[in-house]
């Protein structure tokens, strides 16, 4: 066991990951304290059938042996361009072209800053340019490190670009801090990892490859000052679970989130919102190169007419706040939907029907899935959920089953609207 309680002879032990045997997985390693996991990390890939090769930082080098890297992979660790004993060149090009899934683990803020830019000043970064197979990155860094717009800015640009990006966790840090950075467990990036290449059922990964999908999940936050919001009760459980299952039958889905504590989906590109204006933003967007949108994110209709700057102090009688009406980012992608596909949700609490079908009309969705307050199980938080699948033909009512199994059950619906 190391000091973290990891068991290194069997790492993620009960866990079977899929989708690795036979997969060249090229692990990069950055100077981050974490780079310890890194060698569970190696020995989850290669105990689930993977060849691992390593290519580390310069600084890596300080944190974790070459040779335990080495003795783990059993293959010759890359650092530098060329093997200083006889000259000879370490090609990043055919690194790059050699691996089915290029994983960075642990990033720091100071790779993933220098792959946002482009610089490629050590070995890892030049294999980064040169690389055409999938990217995976593992953030590991400080809370405020993390935090920083710059950082949260070059995760974007990244994730932007195709590159798949494995959440890091909340904890305790090296610091002594505790709050969001820690990179995630190896056995969760290698399930990530796994279900990026195909550990899911291989028949439905391929049945929306080459499809692009927007899927829009969470709650939106309306800030009133820099203490106070108006939000709701979504999770984003839903939303996630639909972008999942599209993105494990191959579609390349980009994910608009509310804030959430939940890990990204694997294969699938997220992008953090706050606001309704950003989340219209954000979706219409990225609509623009897509097949097809799901709107599950439950987004505010109303927003605080203005933002006061400073707290607003309590004072005597009674307060109002002048609420306006935010954009219908739906409504939007409908108007402007042509032939592509724009499924919606509709949450309601009374005349459910009635209020689907308005719903279904006014935004020009292609089908709504109802789900109400007044079913047990189902709507916000839960695990669960009752859905009615309603379009122009009628309807289709479901019992009460898991989001992952509902998620199911839209991607189908979805297929089948495609073909
Ligand atoms: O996240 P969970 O905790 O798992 O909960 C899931 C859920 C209950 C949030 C989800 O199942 C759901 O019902 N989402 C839609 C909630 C909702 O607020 O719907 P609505 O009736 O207000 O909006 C109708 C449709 O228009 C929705 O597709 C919504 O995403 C979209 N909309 C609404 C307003 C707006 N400004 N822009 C929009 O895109």
């Amino acid at each position: 066991m190391d000091s973290q309680g990891h068991d290194i002879q069997s790492p993620g032990a009960g866990r079977t990951v899929e989708g690795l045997a036979g997969r060249r997985i090229l692990l990069g390693i950055t100077g981050s304290i974490a780079a310890y996991k890194a060698a569970v990390l190696c020995r989850l890939l290669k105990c689930a059938g993977a060849e691992v090769r390593v290519v580390m930082t310069p600084l890596a080098k300080q944190f974790i042996t070459p040779l335990t890297m080495a003795t783990l992979s059993k293959n010759p660790i890359l650092v530098e361009f060329f093997d200083p004993e006889n000259g000879a060149w370490n090609s990043h090009v055919s690194l790059g072209e050699w691996a089915d899934c290029y994983l960075i683990a642990p990033a720091t803020a100071n790779t993933l800053a220098k792959m946002a830019c482009g610089i490629a000043d050590n070995l890892l970064l030049t294999t980064y340019l040169s690389a055409r197979c999938p990217v995976v990155v593992s953030p590991a860094m400080d809370l405020d490190m993390y935090a920083h717009p710059a950082t949260q800015e070059n995760l974007r640009r990244l994730a932007e670009r195709g590159v798949r990006i494995v959440q890091p966790a909340e904890g305790e840090l090296a610091s002594g801090l505790t709050g969001k950075g820690r990179m995630a467990e190896p056995a969760d990036i290698a399930a990530f990892v796994g279900q990026l290449l195909g550990g899911e059922n291989p028949e439905k990964k391929k049945s929306l490859q080459g499809r692009r999908f927007v899927v829009t999940a969470g709650a939106t936050i309306e800030a009133i000052d820099p203490v106070r919001f108006i939000s709701n009760h979504s999770s984003g459980k839903m939303g996630y679970a639909i972008a999942g299952a599209l993105a494990a039958r191959g579609a390349d889905v980009t994910l608009v989130s509310g804030r959430t504590a939940l890990p990204t989906p694997a294969g699938v590109r997220r992008t953090d919102v706050l606001s309704a204006a950003e989340m219209y933003d954000a979706a219409t967007a990225a609509f623009d190169r897509a097949d097809g949108a799901v709107m599950c994110a439950a987004v505010a209709d109303y927003t605080p007419d203005t933002v006061s700057e400073t707290k607003i102090k309590k004072c005597g009688g009674e307060m109002c706040i002048t609420l306006r009406r935010t954009r219908d980012i739906a409504a939007e992608l409908g108007a402007r939907k042509s032939s592509r596909l724009l499924v919606g949700f509709a949450l309601e609490t009374h005349d459910e029907q009635v209020n689907a079908e308005a719903k279904l009309a006014k935004k020009n969705f292609d089908f709504i899935v109802l789900n109400s307050l007044r079913d047990a199980g189902a709507g916000f938080r839960g695990d669960t959920n009752k859905v009615t699948f309603i379009d122009r033909s009628g309807r289709e009512e479901l019992p009460l089953m898991p989001k992952s199994e509902v998620a199911e059950r839209i991607a189908d619906k979805i297929e089948s609207l495609l073909k």
